[in-house]
């Protein structure tokens, strides 16, 4: 519980946070298809890119409703760590991934914070960018995922 009165910017506010806003909320399934569909037809979600991670071990499904981005995260092999995920836990919210200007920072200043990591250093995502995942254990039970794209160096020059 916070002194400040809610919303207030402390000494540490917006601008040393780093984060620039919610890449995306991602959900773990079996088969990513029939949710896309209920997605498009329910919610009027648009299909977005996909491809595979991990040597093809997972495929990804990018669904975008307004500004909000989900990530399908669908286990192509029974060893990957979102098969174990879908055995144990079943079908839901994996992780929220938050895009920040420097990872590498960030990830510095958790671990000095006492923070678990699962990634001592980023590692690729899809699209190119550069992710690192923050334990469970660490931030309420919610994997966080920390994402920096490889646009952002280029975006911020004149
Ligand atoms: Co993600």
């Amino acid at each position: 519980v916070s002194e400040r009165s809610p919303g207030t910017p402390g000494a540490r506010g917006p601008e040393s946070s780093n984060v620039t806003a919610l890449s995306h909320i991602a959900i773990a399934v079996r088969e990513a298809d029939p949710l896309v569909e209920t997605l498009v037809a329910g919610l009027g979600a648009t299909r977005g890119a996909e491809e595979m991670l991990d040597e093809g071990g997972l495929r990804v499904v990018f669904v975008h409703l307004g500004p909000v981005t989900l990530e399908l995260l669908e286990p192509r092999r029974a060893d990957h760590t979102v098969a174990k995920f879908l055995d144990t836990r079943g079908p839901g919210l994996h992780h929220v991934s938050l895009e920040v200007k420097d990872i590498l920072a960030k990830l510095a200043s958790a671990r000095a914070a006492g923070v678990r990591l699962i990634d001592e250093i980023p590692r690729p995502g899809a699209h190119g960018t550069q992710v690192a995942f923050l334990h469970p254990k660490s931030l309420g039970g919610v994997l966080l995922e920390l994402c920096q794209s490889p646009q952002d160096d280029r975006r911020r020059e004149p």
